[in-house]
């Protein structure tokens, strides 16, 4: 082992702001509305089976030349804006998608460009539908310890390519769709500590159906996203519960301090379940996005906050309890103060 044989200097540490905050929310919406009675023409199924098995009555699909940076971008724009933050203002942007049809490079740089916000870092993350809520835990860090001061969040998908449309077991349950926020430093702590984690030992029950190794070398067909439905619906309702309720522990607040509940958009039956575990006072309002927007994976729990600040369902500065599970398995939850 060699010694160094001089002082070693002492590097240089940043040090952030006391908190952060959302400054701002985004979304995007792509325009064609997908109904039941369409899905149902290339599986057995009915529109009242997807309503009563899953809440949803239509979803959203991209256009075919519509990208996961298009609708990105667009989301992205719309949260700076409302955060009062040019393009040029952001220091980083996460983007939490598993529908970016590039291995590499990511989409974040592209959405940087595309937006006028390089140089900033800008990076994917992989974490499916909990993809958002380990962004916006990502991004709290970041601006507390100092790496960045404006950091945009995104969740974005276009599940639109990923599924397979004649897989009775989730053909009707996707939805595209894009929803970002911006974070910032903050007077007062907006983002609580995340409760967050994964078993990937139930890592089959969502999955691509391929891997691209085998598309290349078994000529197998198209690897569109899979799901166990029962068992990951299980998984949901038994073991998301207690990480809600470790979320607000870890808050330091009560369900009845809550003004808004905003689950990942998965199922309304997994929604409900939820809101009756957690025992939810009467005046917390429930994102319940899913109904006109399908399941859209990283999008969903951004675009149900901004429907809810939009339609007045839930208050600017309100608390929300934000929680959101998928792929991996992964999950994550924290208490943000709403922008
Ligand atoms: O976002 C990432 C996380 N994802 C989720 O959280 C999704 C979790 N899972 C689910 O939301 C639900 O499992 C699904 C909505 C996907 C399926 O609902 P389910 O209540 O779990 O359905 P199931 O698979 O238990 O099937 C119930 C019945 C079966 O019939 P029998 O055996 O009771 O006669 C199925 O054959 O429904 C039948 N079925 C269908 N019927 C009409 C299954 N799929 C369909 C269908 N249309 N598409």
């Amino acid at each position: 082992m060699t010694t160094i044989p001089r002082q070693r200097p002492t590097l240089s540490s940043t040090s952030g702001t006391g908190h952060a905050r959302i400054l701002g929310i985004g979304g995007y919406r792509p325009e064609r509305v997908v109904t039941n009675d369409e899905i149902c023409e290339n599986i057995d199924s009915s529109d009242q089976w997807i309503r009563e098995r899953t809440g949803i009555v239509t979803r959203r699909f991209a256009a075919l030349e519509e990208t996961v940076v298009d609708m990105a971008s667009a989301a992205a724009l719309e949260a700076l804006k409302s955060a009062g933050l040019t393009p040029s203002q952001v220091d980083a942007i996460i983007l939490a998608t598993v529908t970016h049809p590039y291995q590499t490079p990511g989409a974040a740089p592209m959405v940087a460009d595309r937006i006028g916000a390089t140089p900033a870092a800008a990076f994917d993350i992989s974490a499916a539908c909990a993809g958002y809520c380990h962004g916006i835990a990502l991004a709290n860090d970041m601006v507390r310890g100092g790496s960045a001061r404006f950091v945009l969040v995104i969740g974005v998908e276009k599940l639109s390519d990923f599924t397979d449309r004649t897989d009775r077991g989730s053909a009707f349950i996707f939805g595209d769709g894009a929803g970002a926020a911006v974070v910032g430093p903050s007077d007062f702590p907006g983002i609580s500590p995340t409760v967050w984690g994964s078993d990937g030992a139930r890592w089959e029950t969502i999955s691509q159906r391929n891997s691209w190794i085998e598309v290349r070398d078994q000529h197998v067909e198209w690897p569109a996203i899979t799901m166990a439905g029962q068992s990951v619906f299980r998984w949901a309702v038994y073991s998301m519960a207690p990480i809600a309720h470790a979320a607000l522990d870890k808050a330091g607040i009560k369900a009845e301090d809550l003004d808004a509940f905003i689950p990942h958009q998965a199922n309304m039956r997994i929604i409900d379940a939820l809101v009756k575990q957690l025992k939810l006072p009467e005046h917390v309002a429930i994102a319940r996005d899913i109904a006109d927007t399908g399941n859209t994976s990283a999008a969903s729990v951004p675009l149900a906050t901004k429907r809810m600040l939009d339609s007045g369902e839930a208050p600017h500065g309100g608390l929300a309890l934000q929680i959101a599970f998928g792929a991996g398995l992964v999950y994550a939850a924290q208490v943000i103060v709403l922008p």
